[in-house]
């Protein structure tokens, strides 16, 4: 992987305040950093205006949701063609938050993987265990289903250019992050198994660690090879921490 992928996901937090003032100061403290892509994903109604902050910049747009219809009478939703409209990249589908709050299932996910494909934006797929499969050993099988489902639908090559964020739903806003080791043996179980399913094209798949990533956590975690990079909540809304996670990304890619 030739650059780290660090993404900060403000789920429902931020203002047109933190807007302005952290995208000023994390533009400013990255000028010239190089090996790291960064993400940066608001609550929707935000959206233009972390557009619009970060448009001379590196900087790229992501977004927390999508709906699974193109469009029509489905009040309060918003369409893959609406994001590409104003700019966003990257959508985040699949978080645990998701699944659990909002009862989405994995035919949902798979829906809404496949209406951002075809309108060309790059969907960062969320799949992680539970607590209880994390401790009966299942952490793959459960990594394979919510492959599976989407492969089923839509056949393996649709894991090309795409972000696969492992996170354990465990370690999301514990403070109890994944063991680096662990992780590493997860990233690479999921690239093996993309691998099989569709030859010479999963090394084109990029895979996040997220759940309780810091600063203080990320050098250990982006040290591993096939963790490709981060998916950042709470730590992403500190300024300080978020701009060190990024430093680290982009050195260890250059020392990788
Ligand atoms: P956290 O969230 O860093 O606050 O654990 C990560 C995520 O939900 O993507």
């Amino acid at each position: 992987m030739a650059h780290a992928l660090v993404i900060g996901n403000w789920k429902l937090n931020g203002s047109l305040h933190l807007v302005s003032t952290m995208l000023f100061d994390l533009q400013y403290a990255l000028r010239g950093i190089q090996n790291c892509k960064v993400v940066i994903a608001p609550p929707v109604i935000y959206l233009g205006n972390v557009k619009q902050a970060i448009c001379d910049s590196f900087i790229e747009l992501g977004a927390q949701n999508v709906d699974i219809h193109a469009s029509g009478a489905f009040t309060g939703e918003i369409s893959s063609a609406m994001l590409k409209d104003i700019g966003v990249k990257y959508v985040i589908i699949g978080h645990s938050e998701r699944r659990i709050l909002h009862s989405e299932t994995d035919q949902v996910i798979a829906r809404k993987f496949y209406m951002l494909k075809k309108e060309g934006l790059i969907p960062v797929l969320c799949i992680g265990e539970t607590e209880a499969e994390y401790q009966e050993g299942k952490t793959k099988e459960a990594c394979a289903r919510q492959i599976d489902v989407i492969m089923h639908v839509q056949g393996s090559e649709v894991f090309n250019d795409v972000v696969v964020a492992y996170e354990p739903i465990w370690a999301i806003g514990t403070g109890k992050s994944a063991h680096p080791e662990q992780v590493q043996e997860v990233h690479s179980f999921i690239r093996t198994y993309i691998t099989q399913k569709n030859a010479n094209k999963a090394s084109l798949v990029t895979i996040q660690y997220g759940g309780s990533v810091t600063s203080k956590n990320a050098e250990a975690l982006l040290a591993q090879p096939d963790i490709d990079g981060l998916l950042v909540g709470s730590a992403c809304l500190n300024i300080e921490s978020f701009i060190e996670i990024i430093r680290l990304a982009a050195k260890q890619k250059q020392v990788a």
